[in-house]
C-alpha cells in the first residue's frame, strides 16, 4: 500500500466533518491536496463553503476545482481548517513547513475554531526534531540571524545545523510572503514550549514550524483505514 493510500484514507475521513456552509481554511502539501481533491469533486458540497488557503500554490489546485478561495481578510474566524504536517508527537504538537507555507498556515491554524492535521502514519514520532525545523525569517541579513538562532539551540544544549533552503535552481527559496526559510536540524526538540518563545522573540524571525497546543484532531491514515485522536483545547 502507498503511502499516498494511507493519505487519501485519512482525507476521506476528514471530509465527513465539512458541512455545507461552513468557511474552510485549506492547508499546504500532498496530503491536504488529497483532502482537495476529494472535496472538489462533490460540487454540491465545494461550491457552498466559503474557502481560504495557506498557499498561492494549493490557491491553484483549488481552481482545478472551480473552488475560489477568498483572501482570509474575509474571515472573522474559519469554523475548520484541514492541513497536514511533517511530524505529530502523541500531545498533538508538530513540526510544519516543510513546504514553505508555515506562516500562513499558522494564521488559518489561529482563527480556526476546528483545526484537523491529516497525515499518513510515518508522519507520527514519539519526539519532535528528526524532521528538520523550518523558521520563517526576513530577508535581511540572514547570517545575523543564524547566529541568534545558534546561541538559542546552544542555550538548550542542542546542536543544530543551520542552513538557509534554497530551491531547484539553488537560489534562495522565497516564501508566498517574500521570505527566507532556514531549515533547522535538530535530531531531537525536548524543550519546544521555552525553545519556541525564545526563538520567536529574535526580532528577524517571522514564525517558526513548531505548531504547539494547535490541533484540535489528529487523523492518521493507515493502509486500510484511518483513525482519529481528539485534543482538549
Ligand atoms: C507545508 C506543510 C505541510 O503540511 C507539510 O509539509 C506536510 O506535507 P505533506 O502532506 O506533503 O507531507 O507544512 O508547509
Amino acid at each position: 500500500m502507498t503511502a499516498q493510500q494511507k493519505k487519501i484514507n485519512a482525507a476521506q475521513l476528514v471530509i465527513k466533518k465539512i458541512k455545507p456552509g461552513m468557511s474552510i481554511g485549506l492547508g499546504t502539501g500532498s496530503t491536504a491536496n488529497e483532502f482537495i481533491h476529494i472535496l472538489g469533486k462533490d460540487k454540491n458540497l465545494s461550491q457552498s463553503l466559503k474557502c481560504t488557503s495557506s498557499s498561492n500554490q494549493t490557491i491553484e489546485i483549488a481552481k482545478n476545482y472551480s473552488i475560489e478561495c477568498l483572501e482570509l481578510d474575509q474571515f472573522d474566524y474559519l469554523d475548520i481548517t484541514i492541513d497536514g504536517a511533517d511530524e505529530i508527537d502523541k500531545n498533538g504538537d508538530m513540526i510544519k513547513g516543510g513546504g514553505g507555507a508555515l506562516l500562513r498556515e499558522k494564521m488559518l491554524a489561529n482563527i480556526s475554531k476546528e483545526y484537523f492535521i491529516i497525515i499518513d502514519d510515518s508522519k507520527s514520532v514519539k519526539t519532535l526534531g528528526n524532521f528538520p525545523l523550518p523558521i520563517e525569517i526576513i530577508p535581511f541579513s540572514p547570517k545575523s540571524t543564524i547566529s541568534q538562532l545558534d546561541k538559542v539551540f546552544k542555550k538548550y544544549q542542542m546542536i543544530s545545523q543551520i542552513e538557509i533552503r534554497v530551491d531547484a535552481t539553488g537560489s534562495n527559496f522565497i516564501t508566498d510572503g517574500g521570505n527566507f526559510i532556514v531549515d533547522c536540524y535538530c535530531k531531537k526538540i525536548l524543550n519546544s514550549k521555552e525553545l519556541n518563545p525564545e526563538i520567536e522573540n529574535i526580532p528577524s524571525v517571522i514564525t517558526t514550524g513548531l505548531f504547539l497546543n494547535m490541533s484540535s484532531s489528529v487523523i492518521i491514515g493507515y493502509d486500510q483505514y484511518a483513525t482519529e485522536f481528539n485534543f482538549d483545547r
